[in-house]
């Protein structure tokens, strides 16, 4: 099967992947139209796709051509419903009109060029197949010799088929309660999911599913993410006739984007996923997409990451990172991270960042003998920066207060007491680079902590304005892509006050993110569940704190708080100088025994066996090769009726035997799967992790 063929004798392109096609076609006129995008279809299948006639009556009512059935909607004509692109030509004219002109072919990628019929004007429609993926993209080129402005440029249209009715999955949220799975039916009209914030933010992911009411083991969803880490919206509009489309890509929010004759850009990529099976083979396809396309170096097995931020906040010192980092080494730990609070001039959120120099009385001899001990006790070494960002208390606003975006007559925004420095300038982008590279060279730093700490405002640069949503994102791209490329050894993980940038983009360029600074591990459970719908536990990061928590105040034991984060990336953020022998000897076993389940849970096929709003949370994860199934229960508050809970599990061979390493209990999957596994919960916070062999 190939993945792209070019129908010659219907004009059509039909795309095929893993368990989808995709299909569109050249009209007689010239138009790009859209034809399919769902289960898997022949190339004999088009035929009657194309006969399948979308003209539609109503000259009062409906878009022409209706939404649903073009591949981009550019606004002009009688395009009144959500349209991906909007341009204004130098003479005034914001319509456009574009015909299809030409197409290539390579391997399992498509690339379909349309152009104005009237302007020197061209849109680039990209398709790349990608396992059980659709990647797309849009490359808007002006070819003449005046500017063409952007006011709208979203990467593709998603037209869906028709259903009777269309319920919305999607992942809300607010700082430190990120990732809620919030389901709604969609009435007509438009659900707008979008951030304004310059990063994609805490409010929404640029992900969003579409179902009829499926369940998770059966029912058809579609769904749209953007792997983009400014500003994104994804607008799904449903006609009152049923017909659906979906908008994705950066937003239009105060965009304005000048393209200058003979320049091109280049939208960011919008991926579409098709599940026929429910939305656990959903989480399977986006889960196997970001190991496989998505994520910097997939196969190592992340580490066990201690990091000092809950126990030390802003008082970082070499003698009690020293005596906190010998402690994460027995516990286990592989790599040790120092957090806020490092650099010269940081004593509070007051003042210091920009000047990404370790504190001369703290470090005098800089970074290297804390990080020379740490790589003597057997861990890695990393750093917490926030390069965007600048304190006005810093010596690179001294010396640069243009650096950052402002309006020249127009009070600046501080948020969390500092600036956004302009990385849409390329002078800026150079001086990070150089600073960062300069950091990881003074010392043998193995990690960074990639943070920022507040959105986007006075978006103006003073070379460019509207255009700046962009050239912030392109730029936040090349420092990282540069610094990776000098430094190709470093791990970086992506933050945003938590969960506030972990979208494709970042993704492509960390090994993992910080989801929340949430790390109560009760709720942790609800952001992690939500987390999981559109992303990979190979890049979900969870520290176990210290009970109370700083931010719920809620005390949990010790065995919930590791049950909790060892359903991803397990890390540690406790003060340990503080934690008894006993607990350092009861993590110690957690965390020898999450190294024993860890590739099951980082490559592993996770099922969400129940969650939120259930009082029992309990997931499983069942190793690649299928020899290892992982299973966890959580019950923070055990009624006597619910002393033990049946769980089925699912994804299993019904014919092989699993062994339950702990009692010696043999089951077989069928047993597993149709009448379940019993688990014991018993108190307040319980929870339980069984393991599973394959006999
Ligand atoms: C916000 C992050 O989410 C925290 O983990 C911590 O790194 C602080 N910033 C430090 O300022």
């Amino acid at each position: 099967m190939t993945a792209v063929n070019h129908l010659t004798d219907r004009n059509a392109f039909l795309l095929r992947g893993d368990g989808f096609a995709y299909a569109l076609a050249v009209t007689p006129d010239g138009d790009l139209r859209h034809l399919h995008w769902g289960g898997p279809l022949e190339p004999d299948d088009v035929t009657g796709l194309l006969a399948d006639d979308p003209r539609e009556f109503g000259s009062n009512t409906w878009s022409s051509p209706r939404a649903h059935t073009e591949e981009l909607v550019a606004h002009g004509g009688r395009r009144l419903d959500e349209s991906a692109l909007k341009v204004e030509f130098a003479d005034g004219v914001r319509a456009l009109d574009l015909a299809y002109r030409s197409h290539t072919i390579s391997a399992d990628q498509l690339t379909v060029r349309l152009a104005d019929r009237h302007y020197p004007f061209a849109a680039e429609l990209h398709y790349r197949v990608r396992g059980g993926a659709l990647e797309r993209w849009t490359m808007l080129v002006n070819d003449g010799d005046a500017p063409v402005v952007l006011d709208r440029a979203y990467s593709a249209t998603w037209g869906l088929p028709w259903q009777p009715r269309w319920e919305a999955t999607w992942l809300a949220g607010m700082y430190a309660t990120e990732t809620q799975v919030t389901r709604r039916p969609l009435g007509a009209g438009r659900l707008v999911l979008e951030s304004r914030r310059g990063i994609p933010g805490h409010a929404a992911q640029p992900w969003l599913a579409l179902d009829a009411g499926a369940g998770d083991e059966a029912g058809a969803v579609w769904s749209v993410a953007v792997a983009w880490s400014g500003s994104w919206r994804l607008a799904a509009e449903l006609a009152h006739d049923g017909r659906l489309h979906v908008t994705a890509g950066v937003n239009d929010f105060d965009l304005r984007h000048p393209l200058a004759p003979g320049t091109s850009w280049t939208t960011p990529v919008t991926v579409g996923v098709y599940a026929s099976a429910g939305h656990d083979d959903l989480t399977d396809r986006w889960h196997a997409y970001e190991r496989r396309f998505v994520v910097p170096r997939p196969d190592v097995v992340r580490p066990v990451l201690y990091n000092g931020w809950e126990a030390t906040f802003f008082d970082v010192r070499p003698e009690s990172q020293l005596e906190l980092a010998r402690r994460a080494a027995g516990l286990g730990a592989e790599l040790f991270v120092i957090d806020d609070g490092w650099f010269a001039g940081r004593k509070d959120e007051s003042a210091g960042v920009g000047d990404w120099t370790p504190d001369p009385t703290a470090f005098p001899d800089g970074l290297q003998p804390l990080a020379d001990e740490v790589h003597a006790l057997g861990m890695r070494f990393g750093v917490w920066v926030e390069p965007e960002a600048v304190s006005p208390d810093s010596d690179l606003f001294r010396a640069h207060p243009d650096w950052i975006y402002q309006w020249p007559t127009r009070p600046r925004t501080l948020a969390r007491q500092t600036h956004m420095l302009a990385l849409s300038r390329p002078d800026v982008r150079t001086h990070l680079v150089e600073a960062l590279n300069a950091l990881l060279s003074s010392a043998p730093i193995d990690a960074l902590k990639w943070d920022l700490n507040r959105p986007l405002t006075e978006a103006s640069d003073g070379v460019g304005n509207g255009s700046v949503w962009l050239g912030h994102v392109e730029g936040f791209y090349e420092v990282l892509d540069r610094v990776r490329a000098r430094h190709p050894d470093v791990w970086i993980e992506s933050c945003a006050s938590g969960g506030g940038r972990a979208d494709l983009g970042v993704m492509a360029r960390t090994e993992w993110v910080w989801p929340s600074d949430n790390t109560d591990a009760l709720e942790r459970l609800t952001i992690q569940h939500g987390y999981t719908y559109a992303h990979s536990p190979h890049t979900m990061m969870a520290w176990v704190t210290d009970s109370p928590t700083y931010l719920t105040k809620r005390e949990i034991p010790l065995r919930f708080r590791f049950h909790s984060a060892m359903t991803g990336l397990l890390g540690i953020g406790g003060n340990l100088a503080d934690w008894p022998q006993s607990a350092l000897a009861e993590a110690a076993e957690y965390v020898a025994q999450y190294k024993q389940v860890r590739a099951t849970v980082q490559y592993g096929v996770m099922r969400r066996l129940s969650g939120a709003p259930d009082d029992v949370t309990a997931l499983s994860y069942r190793s690649p090769s299928g020899h290892q199934v992982a299973v966890f229960a959580f019950a923070p508050s055990v009624r006597h009726l619910r002393r033990t809970v049946q769980l089925r599990l699912r994804g299993l061979d019904p014919a092989a035997v699993y062994v339950d390493g702990a009692t010696g209990t043999r089951y077989s999957g069928a047993l597993l799967m149709h009448h379940g596994l019993r688990v014991g919960l018993v108190g307040d916070y319980a929870s339980e992790l069984v393991v599973l062999d394959r006999a």
